[in-house]
């Protein structure tokens, strides 16, 4: 991966961090965008301070990859809110900053970042979630945001190829903050536990590596097995 670039959003905390993380290690250049300035960057990385949600805060960001890096081979496009609300209480401006963070973000940064990715046969891999096909009450925003990223993935595969890969990963539960996980909760996995950030990591690499170029446009459901498995009440 000598001199290959990749930009993390969101890669300041959690998931994104993971990533960031894990690209550094396998010798990527990387560059994370995150609305927190105290984001630290990996080691060889650097961090720019960025509203994906906003059009030109995106914008610039991917100017000043051209400008510095002169090359992007991979998105990750990981930036995510959410607002849990019943709908009643729901806002108009909170609805649209759900939509805006988690998916039309993807839609500005792959559109600032077309000449680049293709220019470089790179990848794109989108963020969504398992509340793409399964729901707990008051999380319309954050349901419907994921639901699109899951379309705008395969939208993005077929008129970016065959020059740039565009996949998307749904992770179910990761542990990033918060309190630990029961061990019923962990147990109630399929797997045995609830996840941790190097899983979405690992599939990351993958997917932006050699090794998955004839997969596009697919969706990567990673939960330990949650969403496979049939439930009744007792
Ligand atoms: N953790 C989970 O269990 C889980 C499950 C399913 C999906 N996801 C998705 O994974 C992604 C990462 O989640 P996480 O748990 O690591 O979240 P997190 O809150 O730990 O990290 C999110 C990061 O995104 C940054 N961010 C938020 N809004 C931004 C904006 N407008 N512009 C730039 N950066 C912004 C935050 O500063 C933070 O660094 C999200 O898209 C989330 O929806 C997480």
């Amino acid at each position: 991966m000598a001199n290959r670039v990749a930009l993390i959003t969101g890669g300041g905390h959690g998931i994104g961090a993971a990533i960031a993380a894990r690209l550094d290690a396998d010798g990527w250049r990387v560059v994370i965008a995150d609305r927190d300035p105290a984001a630290v960057p990996p080691a060889n990385g650097r961090a720019v301070t960025c509203d994906v949600a906003d059009e030109t805060s995106v914008a610039t960001l991917v100017a000043g990859i051209a400008a510095q890096e002169g090359r992007l081979d991979a998105l990750v496009c990981n930036a995510g809110i959410m607002i849990r609300k019943p709908i009643a209480d729901l806002t108009l401006a909170e609805w649209s900053q759900v939509i805006g963070v988690n998916l039309t973000s993807t839609f500005l940064l792959v559109r600032a970042a077309e000449t680049l990715l293709r220019a470089a046969k790179g990848a794109v891999v989108t963020v969504a979630s398992t509340r793409a096909h399964m729901s707990e009450p008051n999380t319309e925003a954050y349901a419907a945001s994921k639901g699109g990223i899951v379309a705008l993935t395969h939208a993005l595969a077929i008129s970016l190829g065959p020059d740039v890969r565009v996949n998307c990963i749904s992770p179910g539960w990761i542990l990033t903050a918060g309190p630990q996980p029961t061990p019923e909760e962990h147990a109630f996995h399929p797997a045995g536990r609830v996840g941790v950030p190097d899983d979405i990591a690992a599939l990351t690499a993958f997917l932006l590596g050699p090794d998955s170029r004839f997969i596009t446009g697919a969706e990567f459901v990673v939960d330990g097995g949650v969403t496979r498995k049939m439930i009744y009440p007792e």
